[in-house]
């Protein structure tokens, strides 16, 4: 198995037993996922589903007809479904195995390897082609904080203080959203669902009232206190930066943020939200 999965695998495995803890990070996910869905909306896929502790099936499938789950970690996706209960149930299709990022193909290679201009330009030519859809097109597909381990992937593999790496993290931003809404249909809506910060560097993120958060973390924004490739200002305008974004939406817009209680640490989650061209 390739460095990277693997790496994938412990940390699933490791994030098992978070139900309880994940709670109020789930209930945001849910009523981004299931309010305002039309009644004609019937199916939903989810990008990096893991062991789904920030997702209710149960409450999915009340809403969409089919529910897909994608993750690169199989075992991950067979956890999700036993733990709810819903192992059997045939309208829960998972997906497993599936590198949404084609990182795998790249992450065996000795890490020299990776680092040279040829490497480096033919990473980029990689992530110029978006992730071929890992089912048919839905109506709502989500990508559920798994930007983050991308970029972390790119970072790792060229190494954090590569000078090309601002490019690379640019070009697998661009290759994650391209996808996400080739993989919608006409008129559906796709969601990029994201860590922005974390208590490590601003310890204080447990404790703001619910009221301030928004303007706390803008502070911290301002500061440049966020994950390589997660400045929610430039998440906010990729529509408008990025020509091949913005030709399959009608621009994306911002959800407030909330708290993810993730154990070792907390995160600033924050969501984007893009509605795909309609057909007519
Ligand atoms: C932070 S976890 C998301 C949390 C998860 N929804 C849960 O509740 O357990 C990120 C997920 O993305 C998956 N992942 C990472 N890289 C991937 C890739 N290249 N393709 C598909 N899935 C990937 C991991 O296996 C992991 O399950």
């Amino acid at each position: 198995m390739d460095p990277y999965t693997e790496q994938q695998l412990v940390r699933n495995q490791d994030s098992r037993n978070t139900w309880q803890r994940y709670a109020e990070h789930r209930q945001h996910v849910m009523e981004l996922l299931c309010e305002n869905s039309k009644d004609d909306y019937r199916s939903i896929c989810i990008w990096g589903a893991g062991n789904a502790n920030d997702l209710d099936l149960n409450r999915l499938l009340e809403v969409f007809s089919e529910v897909h789950l994608v993750d690169l970690d199989q075992e991950a996706l067979l956890f999700a479904v036993e733990q709810q209960s819903l192992r059997t149930t045939p309208t829960v299709i998972l997906h497993g195995g599936v590198d949404l990022l084609g990182i795998t193909e790249f992450t065996s290679n000795a890490v020299a390897e990776q680092r040279n201009p040829a490497a480096i330009d033919r990473l980029l030519r990689h992530f110029r082609t978006p992730p071929a859809p890992p089912c048919e097109r839905c109506d709502v597909v989500a990508s559920v904080c798994l930007l983050s381990q991308l970029i972390e992937a790119i970072a790792t593999l060229v190494g954090p203080s590569h000078p090309r790496l601002p490019e690379l993290v640019t070009a697998v931003r661009c290759h994650h959203w391209q996808g996400l809404l080739q993989a919608t249909r006409p008129g559906g809506r796709a969601f990029l669902i994201t860590e922005i910060l974390s208590s490590d560097t601003f310890p204080t993120l447990t404790t703001i009232p619910n009221p301030s958060l928004r303007n706390a973390l803008a502070q911290q924004i301002n500061m440049r206190n966020f994950y390589t490739g997660l400045n929610p200002a430039i998440l906010e305008s990729l529509a408008e930066r990025e020509p091949a974004i913005g030709r399959l939406c009608n621009g994306i817009v911002a959800h407030p943020p909330w708290r993810w209680n993730f154990g070792p640490r907390t995160y600033a989650v924050t969501a984007y939200e893009a509605r795909t061209l309609s057909s007519d």
